[in-house]
Formats: C-alpha cells, structure tokens, sequence
C-alpha cells in the first residue's frame, strides 16, 4: 500500500550505486574502499578537543538559522584569503549538512519542472538525482580524457537552451581529479555571463589541488553574482562525519536557502559548528600537511607504476 503512495520521482530515483558498494565493503575485512571519497586522516586532534570541549561547556542548544556568526565570519575570511572571494557573514554565507546539503538546497531554489541543469560527467553522484527530485532535467555535458576532463566553451555553449537554468562546475572533479585552471574559467566565463544561468561551483576539493592554486569561478568580477559556492570540511579537513559545509553567494539565493534549510534542517549541529570554527582559526596547517600527504602518494603511484612499467618492458 505504501509503495502506491510514493511519488513518481521518486520511485524513479535510482539508489546510488557508489553506496550500495561502500555499505558492502564496510562489512569485509581488509578490503580498502576507494568507493566514497574518505579521507583516510582522522579530525585532527585539537579540533576533536575543541568539540569536547563545546559538549563540556553546555554548547548543546540550536545555533541561528545560517549557523554561528563567528563561524561564517571565518569562512568569509577564510573564502577572502584563500581564494580573493568576498561574502558578507550575514546574509551571504549558509552553513549546512555537508555540501551535500547546499547542493540539493541550491537546485531546489531555482529548478521548475522540466527546467534543465547542465552537469559536466563523469561527475559526483547527487547532482543529477537531486535535478531529479526538483522535476529538473539534467543535462550531461560528457567530458572525456582528450581535454583532461576539463569543461570547453564550446560544449557548454552548445548545451545551453531557453530552459537552462543552472550548471554545475565541479572542479577540482570527483572522479576524474580534472581541475579547470584559470585560462580554462576564462573561456567558460565568456560564454556564462552572457546567460542568465546560475553557475553552481562545486569547490569541495578545493584544497586538494596539486601545483597549481585552485582558481573559484566566482573570483570572476563578472560572474560573482550569479555563482553560488559551495565548499566544506569533509575533505579539506577529514571531517567526513561532521556533515559541515556551506554555501556563499548572492543574497537573494542565500536567502532563498535559508528557507527551506530553516524548515528541514533548523540549524547544523552545534558541537560541529564548534569543531569547524576552530579548524578554520588554527587548521589550516594540517591542511597543508595532508595535502603534501596525498600529493607524496600520488606521485608514488605515478613514478611507482612507470617503474613497474620499465621493470616489464625494458630488459
Ligand atoms: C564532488 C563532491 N561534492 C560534494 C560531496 C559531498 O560532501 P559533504 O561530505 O560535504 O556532503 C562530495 C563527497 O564525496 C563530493 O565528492
């Protein structure tokens, strides 16, 4: 009886695949997951300490709506010193449950049914579903190795009709590790800002970005109010299980944001609000420590794998 009264959409939806693998593989001993994008550091210790002692000193009731001031004072100027972004705390910043939360918050505000979102692939696995659930159509811009992965003008152009309403930049990318650096935005600037689309920039591995400095497609002048970024503490700074993120942007959309999460969500939780201020006050280096980490690795791999490769072929 239940199932008649589910809706279309969402007996449509299709459970996520990478999921179904994850729950699988946490059941099997010595198996490694490369299946989610875990970050395989705990929360470094003082930021652990930090939510200790949020609990010991009562910190338990709700936060505002968007989140604790300080706390989206810190990321205003955490998003200003990083990436030359410039949001006000108070009505341009919404603190959420992880990006995902402002991912699925940001399509809900601007897609009508049959409204169509751009989304480059392969790509991270709730974009499309969550179009889905707003009645939205989402439309795959496959991206391939011959460009790195990476985003052209030209395929964006093509793909943009009367009823584009949003597309979604996520780079640095999951799965595919593409990164659209400055000269690659430059073209695609060209063609958004003559669309009225929201760009919605997925920054979330923005600090895990090798060599080069991550470029937010927000930094443009000319794009800065129409795109929404989302970032957070999941990868950056392995908070998986916090579930803290956040989005900054116009505040019209913001705002518009802020509705719905006040209703669904009503705040974040607070111990996480606690532990994610103090990774931003005094975190940033452990940042850089775990990114020097994985970068040591990734060249392991690659040089690790060339040696194999000589050891096969050159006698
Ligand atoms: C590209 C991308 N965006 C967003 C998310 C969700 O992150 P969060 O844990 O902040 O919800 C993930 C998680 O793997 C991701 O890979």
């Amino acid at each position: 009886m239940i199932e008649s009264l589910l809706t279309q959409r969402v007996e449509t939806l299709k459970p996520s695949g990478i999921r179904k693998f994850f729950d699988l593989v946490s059941q099997m001993e010595d198996v490694i997951s490369l299946g989610v994008g875990e970050p395989d550091f705990l929360t470094p210790w003082h930021v652990r300490e930090e939510a200790i002692y949020a609990l010991e000193k009562g910190r338990t009731t709700y936060t505002s709506n968007a989140g604790l001031l300080e706390l989206r004072q810190a990321i205003a100027k955490y998003l200003h010193n990083q990436y030359s972004l410039q949001y006000s705390p108070d009505d341009e910043i919404l603190v959420t449950v992880g990006a995902s939360e402002a991912i699925d918050l940001a399509i809900r505000c601007v897609v009508e049914p049959g409204d169509e979102v751009l989304i480059p692939e392969p790509s991270y696995v709730s974009y499309s579903p969550c179009v889905h659930i707003a009645a939205g159509k989402p439309v795959p811009i496959p991206t391939t190795d011959e460009t790195e992965f990476r985003l052209t003008p030209q395929e964006v152009a093509d793909c943009i009709t009367d009823r584009t309403k949003a597309i979604i930049i996520p780079y640095p990318n999951n799965p595919t590790g593409a990164i659209m650096e400055r000269h690659d935005l430059e073209g695609l600037v060209a063609v958004l800002a003559k669309h009225d689309i929201l760009v919605i920039s997925d920054e979330i591995y923005s600090e895990l970005t090798y060599g080069s400095q991550h470029v937010s497609i927000a930094s443009f002048p000319e794009m800065s109010n129409k795109t929404l970024v989302i970032n957070g503490f999941s990868k950056a700074f392995a908070m998986t299980g916090w579930r803290l993120g956040y989005a900054a942007g116009p505040a019209p959309l913001i705002g518009a944001m802020t509705r719905i999460h006040q209703y669904s969500i009503m705040c974040t939780p607070t111990v996480s609000q606690y532990a994610a201020l103090q990774a931003l006050e005094h975190g940033l280096d452990d940042v850089v420590s775990m990114r020097e980490e994985y970068d040591r690795r990734r060249r392991f791999m690659v040089h690790g794998f060339w040696s194999i490769g000589l050891a096969c072929f050159v006698p």
